[in-house]
């Protein structure tokens, strides 16, 4: 048995509003398991060995639900465009890129680099529809020590030639292939069914990815509605369905035989949102994105209320940044232009609310991550502040502290990084 103990200013979500501190306390690691923070070391694991950041803050790894790793090669740039003309004028066109398998995997090793460096423990990704880079990605991934889910993207239509596969059932086809390669492979990367979303395929492919999922089990990621042009095309494209929700869903690609994130979830309408709670779907809110595509302004508040499952995302490339701390900042600023500009009944999102959707919120995904309560998994990130100049009115308490590191740190201010109790840096 494997025992340790994490000393410093612990902080965690004990539920969506409120945090649980612990200044100068204990976290016990067992088997790469919380067994709960105390504010001394227990009598029954006095002799367990100590890692001592006495005066650093310790809080659970971030959560990223929705990300492209192909895309962290143009992230910061092509800003000037709706989602649409940005994925055919931009996006497509270096995701095809990806078929050279030497592209790939220079391009996959810078990603997967800056992630392993980053504030993020665990993360839910789209690959490219190419078979042979989305193991490369796979590969890269699980040498990081990080958890993720990872997805062949399927297209069969609505795309340039060099980013379409042939036909739905040669799309089909592939994604089996795959996943038999990949089976027993990893540890800790996990293959994720993702459909890229509703125009990109046909009735015939969306048909076939169901079927995987029912007889695999396996989880779905998809963008649902995201943007005012796309959610139009899609009522065009699928005439038949009561809402883009259930476009998905009548394929079994929406939740609930295995789990689904849905990316965004903007604009999305009552009877939406009432099949997403029916089902369990998880929302990815991703507010960085949602501002450089002008795309929306999520009602995450209503989600939260409702008790739809959500957590936060980055969405690399339209969002710039792998940077979760800054997510949770735009998280808390785009609730409250939310209430300001369009619905004042939704308070605002409180800090410590978006502070739990990019831990406990998004980790539910994973099972029992994103808190250090008994049981969750020992994912833990221990902080710097040492960049950040200390006020002199007043010492601060450790939530002080985490607010002005959130929204004055950046990536490189993580000090040390645990997944599974396993320490990465
Ligand atoms: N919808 C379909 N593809 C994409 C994508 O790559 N990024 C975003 N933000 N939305 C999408
Ligand atoms: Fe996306």
């Amino acid at each position: 048995m494997s025992r340790f103990i994490l000393k410093g200013d612990i902080l965690y979500s004990e539920t969506p509003s409120k945090l649980s501190t612990w200044k100068d306390g204990v976290l016990i690691v067992e088997d790469g398991v919380s067994k709960g923070v105390f504010p001394e070391v227990p009598a029954s694991f006095a002799n367990a060995p100590i890692h001592d950041y006495t005066g650093h803050l310790i809080i659970p790894g971030l959560i990223d639900l929705h990300l492209h790793a192909p895309q962290y090669a143009f992230r910061g740039m092509w800003m000037d465009e709706e989602l649409l003309d940005w994925l055919n004028k931009h996006t497509f066109p270096i995701e095809a890129r990806y078929k050279e398998a030497a592209f790939a995997e220079e391009a996959y090793k810078i990603f997967t680099q800056d992630l392993r460096r980053s504030a993020t423990t665990r993360a839910v990704m789209f690959s490219t529809i190419h078979k042979e880079a989305t193991i490369r990605l796979m590969e890269a991934m699980e040498e990081t020590g990080l958890v993720s889910y990872v997805g062949k993207v399927n297209m069969d239509r609505h795309s340039p030639d060099i980013l379409r596969e042939e036909s739905a059932q040669a799309s089909v086809q592939d994604t089996i292939a795959w996943l038999d390669e990949v089976a027993g492979r990893f540890q800790n990367t996990h293959p994720i069914i993702t459909p890229r979303f509703v125009p990109s395929c046909s009735d015939e492919l969306m048909e076939g990815l169901g079927a995987i999922v029912k007889e695999r089990g396996l989880p779905v990621q998809s963008h649902l509605s995201e943007n005012y042009s796309e959610i139009e095309w899609v009522k065009q494209l699928s005439p038949d369905s009561a809402n883009y929700g259930d476009a998905y869903d009548r394929f079994h690609l929406f939740g609930s035989e295995g789990k689904a994130i849905m990316a965004h979830c903007n604009h999305s309408p009552d009877e939406e949102v009432r099949l997403m709670k029916r089902r369990g779907t998880f929302v990815a809110h991703c507010p960085d994105s949602n501002a450089n595509l002008a795309s929306g302004i999520a009602p995450v508040r209503r989600y939260l209320d409702e008790g739809v499952h959500v957590g936060l995302g980055t969405d690399v490339a339209g969002g710039a940044t792998v940077s979760l701390f800054t997510t949770i900042r735009e998280a808390v600023q785009h609730s409250k232009l939310r209430w300001r500009l369009v619905d004042g009944e939704l308070p605002w999102l409180t800090f410590a609310e978006a502070f739990f959707l990019a831990t406990a919120g998004g980790g539910a995904f994973f099972g029992k991550v994103g808190s250090f309560a008994e049981g969750f998994a020992a994912d833990a990130l221990v902080l710097d502040e040492h960049g950040i100049p200390t006020p002199l009115m007043k010492e601060l308490t450790p939530q002080e502290r985490l607010e002005r590191f959130i929204y004055l740190g950046h990536e490189g201010s993580v000090l040390h990084k645990y997944v599974q109790g396993v320490k990465l840096f």
